[in-house]
């Protein structure tokens, strides 16, 4: 069992995106500005925007932090994406979800400018990337793509088994795996029985969240299984009262595995750098 880590892959894609930050100010071009809207005081959301903040620092992108109360109105809250998207000095936006109960994320996502949206919830970039034109990619499948390809794991004709059928992360990665000549099942809460089809599946990507929800029964001798789960489980032995728990049951699973990726260190990483790589070519899509 080899272990595909997200930090190695995303310090070294992080290195290039340094590096062509570098380039790109010494030849006089713009920086790459993203900006992210944090509504309220989740402590998750604060954490993501936060690193976000941290990340774009760190490659040298310039980025802005918007920060409202919970009560701002959805009217209120349009008007500063229509900012943003009229600003030409920001080339992504991203707005934290999950947004409170009477802003319609619907509609805070397709008022955001396509060619700002970095995340790649946009229906118009949703659209493109089913159709393999390429655009912005969501973070979280577009790292997973990018970490298969940097370890050489075959994906033409293989079986991939995604669990969840989540927009951000299930809908998506079933396009992209597609697209990677796999043969695609996409498991959900109602199907029956998963373990029928992780059974059969030569790549599982779990996203599910549910904590340890994959077991070594339900997997096959020499799988690649991504874990896409961070579920806060208390844990009063860290310093911040929670460790972060995967959908996959390491223990059980791990020894049957040709590779997989541990929590922390594997997808969450990636989904990190994938931001990163969409707000780089952000630049170009004005
Ligand atoms: N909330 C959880 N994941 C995400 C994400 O990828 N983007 C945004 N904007 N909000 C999120």
């Amino acid at each position: 069992m080899k272990i595909l880590s997200g930090l190695d892959v995303s310090k070294a894609l992080r290195i290039e995106i340094k590096e062509k930050v570098v380039a790109l100010k010494t030849s006089g071009k713009k920086t790459p500005h993203l900006a992210a809207i944090l509504v309220g005081n989740d402590g998750a959301s604060m954490t993501y925007v936060a690193a976000k903040e941290k990340d774009c620092q760190e490659v040298g992108f310039n980025s802005t932090v918007l920060k409202f109360d919970a009560s701002i109105s959805e009217v209120d809250l349009i008007k500063e994406v229509i900012k943003i998207n009229d600003n030409p000095d920001i080339d992504g936006l991203i707005v934290q979800l999950p947004l409170p109960k009477h802003i319609s994320e619907k509609k805070i996502t397709e008022t955001i400018s396509y060619k700002k949206d970095v995340d790649g919830f946009h229906p118009m970039n949703v659209g493109m990337m089913f159709k393999g034109i390429k655009t912005f990619l969501p973070a979280t499948p577009f790292g997973i793509i990018k970490m298969l390809a940097y370890y050489n794991i075959e994906t033409a004709g293989k079986h991939c088994v995604i669990i969840g059928r989540s927009d951000i992360v299930g809908k998506p990665m079933s396009a992209l795996m597609l697209q990677q000549n796999c043969t695609v099942t996409v498991c959900h809460s109602k199907t029956p029985d998963v373990s029928v089809f992780t059974k059969q599946a030569d790549i599982i990507i779990a996203a599910v969240g549910l904590p340890n929800y994959l077991t070594g029964e339900m997997v096959k001798e020499d799988a690649v299984v991504i874990d896409v789960g961070i579920t806060r489980v208390a844990d009063a032995s860290n310093k911040n009262g929670y460790k972060l728990v995967g959908d996959v049951h390491f223990e059980s699973v791990a020894p049957k595995c040709s590779w997989i990726t541990p929590v922390p260190g594997g997808v969450g990483p990636m989904t990190r750098v994938g931001l990163l790589l969409n707000t780089l070519e952000a630049i170009n899509s004005k």
